[in-house]
């Protein structure tokens, strides 16, 4: 079904419940490919729990997840990030001790073929795959303007650039869909407005399609073409930024939380 339209991904009908709680509810979602698509509302909405529908930590108890046409409801996380979904975290998941490269190597070896054993064992195979895994998690660094930092320890770098970094590393699994989960959480107005020209030269650039969660409705209006907005599990409203900004049932479900910087 989801291929039609261009879509390169689409929830049907999905829900999931925690303690009997549903957390998400029938709730319908196509992403056309190349597209920019925000995903918005106030805390405790649903929305990480979409993200973690669509890549496998959470099986919905009902709907399906398609990917480019196909049924991927039930895939383990590793998988689907091979397919060519990958994410960020809301709590930033980088290994602070290791050093930029590091990190983005971490990421790549889902798509290694060497086994454990000739890891270990230091076998050529694993060698030569492990040299080019190198020189691509390079090249990713530099097509992001972040090769000067490879040595760095990522623990050591600015808040805005381990963000960067975090985004990198996903970038190294090779991702047709980018699923980017509050980015700018946590950097300041001038951290955001050079987050926003990162992410749309990196979809641009990797000619993806990006699938943003985010409270920073500067940062969401400013380079969304299209947003959906989720509340209580629930989808409420559906539009431009221009339509969602003057949506009444979206204007409320943000003034319950007391406006929430909403403007
Ligand atoms: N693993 C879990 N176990 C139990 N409840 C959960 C779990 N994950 C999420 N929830 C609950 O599901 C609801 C939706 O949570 P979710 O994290 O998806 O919200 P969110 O929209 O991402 O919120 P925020 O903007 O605060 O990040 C919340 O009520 C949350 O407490
Ligand atoms: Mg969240």
């Amino acid at each position: 079904m989801s291929s039609e339209n261009g879509a390169i991904l689409a929830l049907d009908r999905v829900s999931v419940s925690f303690g009997g709680l549903l957390a998400v509810s029938d709730f319908d979602f196509t992403i056309r490919k190349g597209e920019l698509v925000g995903l918005i509302g106030p805390n405790g909405a649903g929305k990480t729990t979409v993200f973690n529908i669509i890549t496998g930590q959470y099986e919905p108890v009902s709907g399906k997840v398609f990917f480019r046409g196909q049924d991927i409801t039930g895939w383990r996380p590793d998988r689907v990030t091979r397919a060519g979904i990958a994410r960020t975290f809301q709590n930033m998941r980088l290994f602070e001790d290791l050093t930029v490269l590091d990190n983005v190597l971490v990421a790549q070896h889902c798509r290694l073929r060497s086994s454990m054993l000739a890891a270990a064992l230091n076998l050529p195979s694993y060698v030569k795959e492990e040299g080019l895994a190198r020189q691509k998690a390079m090249k990713v660094l530099d097509r992001v303007g972040l090769a000067e930092l490879a040595h760095t320890q990522a623990g050591s770098l600015p808040y805005g650039q381990q963000r960067r970094v975090e985004i990198a590393r996903a970038l190294a699994t090779d991702p047709e869909v980018l699923l980017l989960d509050e980015p700018a959480a946590g950097m300041n107005p001038e951290e955001t407005a050079r987050l926003m020209e990162f992410i749309c030269r990196v979809r641009d650039e990797f000619g993806l399609t990006i699938l943003l969660i985010e409270h920073d409705m500067k940062l969401v209006m400013g380079i969304c073409e299209r947003i959906r907005v989720i509340d209580y599990g629930m989808s409420i409203a559906e539009g431009t930024p221009l339509e969602i900004q003057g949506n009444p049932k979206v204007i409320s479900a943000y003034l319950g939380e007391e406006g929430n910087g909403y403007a």
